[in-house]
């Protein structure tokens, strides 16, 4: 796991859309596994720019979002399919053909997320997946749990999550349940970007770098990865020892 410390968030947005951007010039087809939250959103913003002057186009670039919230239609203002529109693929050159999602709003949610795992799979797998982490350490929606799960699941969201995340739905309506890539998919991934910013993530990104892997820390299964890079501000770093960010980078 390689560890990097920025400046700022505009900082990490730039070295992480240079290599998402980077990845796309030399592969075209390229197979992107995208976050949502307010981790990425400078970089898709970055990547937007770069669309924008020319540097980059998108238009044959496959892509596969981890989670979507259960009961919301893609055209919910909340849900992350919308979310993703209005961050990056509606302002630059996606084509919505190559846009895959988890079916939230699915009646056999099961079957949605048979079929997802099976999108990734025909693609050829994803290239690189961008990641966020939670403050309870999750992973896409993978909380906290007994087990790691290896393909796309219903899950219900921890309170942790719902706190977090409830800001984002009027007086409340945010879902209990979601569906998300599993451990096994995140896994599969051949490169992963995990951005954390801010003292409210510091405590995950210690359990996540030195904790031992375990289900409880959904996060810490990235130490078995062999191609993972962290993006870290002083504050989500700030539980760190000087030596864990020099030893690894
Ligand atoms: C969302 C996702 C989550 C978020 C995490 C952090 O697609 O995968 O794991 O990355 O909840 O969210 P933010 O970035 O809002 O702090």
């Amino acid at each position: 796991m390689q560890l990097k410390l920025f400046e700022s968030e505009a900082a990490i947005a730039a070295a992480v859309s240079g290599i998402l951007i980077r990845q796309v010039q030399t592969k075209p087809a390229s197979v992107l596994g995208f976050a949502t939250g307010s981790s990425p959103v400078k970089t898709y913003d970055a990547m937007v720019q770069a669309y924008q002057n020319g540097l980059v186009s998108f238009r044959d670039v496959v892509t596969f979002n981890l989670d979507e919230y259960c009961g919301l239609s893609k055209t919910d203002e909340t849900s992350y399919y919308a979310f993703m529109q209005s961050h990056l693929f509606g302002r630059a050159d996606f084509q919505q053909k190559n846009i895959h999602f988890l079916d939230g709003n699915a009646v056999h949610a099961e079957a949605a997320c048979a079929a997802y795992r099976c999108e990734i799979a025909a693609a050829g797998g994803i290239d690189i997946q961008l990641l966020g982490i939670g403050t309870n350490g999750h992973i896409g929606f993978n909380e906290p749990s007994d087990s790691f799960s290896d393909g796309p699941f219903q899950v219900h969201l921890a309170q942790s999550t719902k706190n977090a995340n409830g800001k984002y739905f009027k007086d409340g309506a945010m879902p209990d349940t979601a569906l998300t890539m599993g451990i096994g998919d995140i896994l599969r991934a051949r490169k992963l970007l995990l951005i954390a910013t801010g003292e409210s993530k510091a405590k995950a990104i210690r359990a996540m770098v030195k904790g031992e892997v375990t289900p409880l820390c959904p996060a810490s299964v990235l130490q078995t990865h062999s191609d993972v890079t962290v993006f870290l501000d002083a504050q989500s770093a700030s539980l760190l020892a000087e030596e864990d960010l020099w030893q690894r980078n």
